[in-house]
């Protein structure tokens, strides 16, 4: 197992730690959060730990159950006790970019319903200015692809419709929607942008995840560290 593998497993067993009997727990996106939804699955399994998943995707829903995490929706529980999920980019203040994946927009409602939000990442995602050498994934309504771009070209960023890994058209997310993964470049003013982007026709969400993680557990190359939000 190469070193990053090692420190995104670290930091998501450390983190499926906080989740405690009788617990609401959201289920996070991408391969940091898988090693989190083993590790949930496997105390459920040994240590008869009793919790509650609500998936942040269909392949998040899908491995829930192989791992046998019993699973609710948001209906039936609003508000989570904990959630769990990675990051694309994570700054000194716990700001985020998410969405490299596909699931921002679940995992940003899911982010939101709950009363904690514990991001999991290797330390290669820490930066000091978000947006320097990442793109923003924008969830977009297919109907408003030529607004949008027009758009977000107005504001100062470089659009790139996200395609499909063989080639075969647009990437489609669970939602049935486009990503535009978006070049801003080193953001300074992340809130003011997040508004301007929201304010687009057409633009369903975004990738940028402003004050909503407490706390981050971060794998480092020889164990891991945990940045609070102050
Ligand atoms: C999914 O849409 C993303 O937000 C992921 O949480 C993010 O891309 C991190 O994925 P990895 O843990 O695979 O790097």
């Amino acid at each position: 197992m190469s070193w990053r593998e090692d420190a995104k497993r670290r930091a998501a067993s450390e983190a499926a730690r906080y989740v405690e009997d009788g617990f609401v727990v959201g289920l996070g996106s991408g391969s940091t959060a898988a090693y989190a939804i083993r590790e949930i699955g496997r105390r459920v399994k040994e240590e008869g730990l009793r919790v509650l998943g609500v998936p942040t995707s269909y392949s998040t829903f899908l491995l829930a159950v192989k791992s046998g995490i019993p699973l609710t929706t948001l209906n039936e529980h609003p508000t989570l006790d904990l959630d769990i999920d990675g990051a694309d980019q994570i700054d000194r203040r716990l700001n985020l970019i998410k969405g490299m994946g596909g699931a921002l927009t679940r995992e940003k409602i899911i982010a939101a319903s709950s009363k904690k939000f514990i991001v999991v990442a290797d330390e290669t995602k820490l930066t000091s200015s978000l947006g320097e050498g990442q793109p923003i994934p924008v969830e977009i309504l297919p109907f408003a692809l030529p607004l949008v771009i027009e758009r977000i070209r107005r504001i100062g960023g470089r659009p790139n419709l996200r395609e499909r890994k063989d080639g075969s058209g647009p990437y489609i997310t669970d939602n049935g929607n486009f990503i535009l993964d978006v070049d801003f470049g080193a953001v300074n003013e992340p809130a003011k942008l997040e508004m301007r982007l929201k304010g687009i026709p057409g633009v369903i969400e975004t990738g940028l995840f402003l004050g909503m993680a407490q706390e981050a557990i971060i794998g480092t190359k020889d164990g891991i560290k945990v940045i609070r939000r102050t």
